[in-house]
């Protein structure tokens, strides 16, 4: 597929930004194969949220929440970032003040080499104590499938965002402020419908950011954009930082072997 073409003003706009700001979704991550949530195929189609990602769903049933973030971190480590994260990770080297907001738990923006992200929703692989809070690496249920237990008692869950939960405040301090002072704002992949994440939109349109959503569909906010650029993040990203210069990892930036 051709990328879309980059409008002169938002390339003009981007190479003067002191500031710039990628708030990202399940779609950045959706040409890595990780599935996407809302899609007609996607992991709310086919699970219900409430029988695995909320807090009444793992204190009823662990063991199931367990089998499938087990199923999913399996499925994201045979995944590799996107020719998508590659373009962000440059990005982060180009920028005076670049800030990566993700609502992805895979990892892939990390792997690909982004710094500082922050990560609304936690990371998969991750683990924490579901009572006491206090991380737990990357740790599950053993070979025989024995759930692990902090030692104060509490149940080991994965360290991820549920349904019912609040994010992470020190994480979420640091992306509002960031997309409060950011000169150009771009929402990619994500379907911009689960707050409080999707709310950073309106944060940065408020504090007068050139607003920019990648995504082929259109979504509930479209509207708020300044630029929408219609098409996936793997061939719109990489053609913006071709066009910027800033494509210095050409040899990665190709899509990863699957
Ligand atoms: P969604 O599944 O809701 O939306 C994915 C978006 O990616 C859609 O708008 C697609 O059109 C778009 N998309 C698909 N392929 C793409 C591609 N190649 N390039 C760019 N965009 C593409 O996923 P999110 O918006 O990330 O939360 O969902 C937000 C949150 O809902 C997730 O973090 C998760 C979920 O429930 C928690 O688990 C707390």
């Amino acid at each position: 597929m051709p990328p879309p073409s980059i409008p002169d003003p938002l390339i003009a706009r981007l190479s003067s930004a002191s500031s710039v700001v990628a708030f990202t979704g399940a779609g950045v991550s959706a040409e890595s194969g990780v599935p996407t949530f809302r899609s007609p195929d996607g992991l709310w189609n086919n699970f219900r949220v409430e029988e695995l990602a909320t807090p009444q769903a793992f204190e009823a049933n662990p063991r199931r929440v367990w089998e499938w973030y087990h199923h999913r971190r399996t499925l994201m480590g045979e995944t590799q970032p996107n020719p998508g994260h590659y373009a962000l990770a440059e990005w982060g080297e180009h920028v005076r003040k670049f800030s990566l907001i993700t609502q992805n738990v895979d990892g892939l923006h990390h792997r690909a080499g982004s710094q500082g992200i922050h990560e609304l929703h936690g990371n998969i692989l991750r683990s924490k104590c579901h009572t006491c809070g206090k991380p737990a690496g990357e740790i599950g249920p053993d070979k025989e499938g024995k759930l692990p237990y902090c030692p104060c008692g509490g149940p080991i869950r994965p360290d991820v965002v549920w349904f019912g939960e609040t994010l992470p405040a020190k994480v979420w301090e640091r992306a509002w402020n960031d997309a409060r002072s950011a000169d150009v704002f771009l929402s990619v992949g994500t379907s911009s419908v689960v707050y409080p994440a999707a709310g950073l939109i309106e944060v940065a349109k408020l504090a007068g950011a050139t607003l920019v959503e990648v995504n082929p569909e259109e979504t509930e906010q479209s509207d708020l954009f300044d630029f929408v650029l219609r098409g996936p993040s793997g061939i719109v990203l990489p053609e913006i930082s071709r066009i910027l210069g800033w494509a210095t990892r050409g040899d990665k930036a190709r899509p990863a072997p699957r």
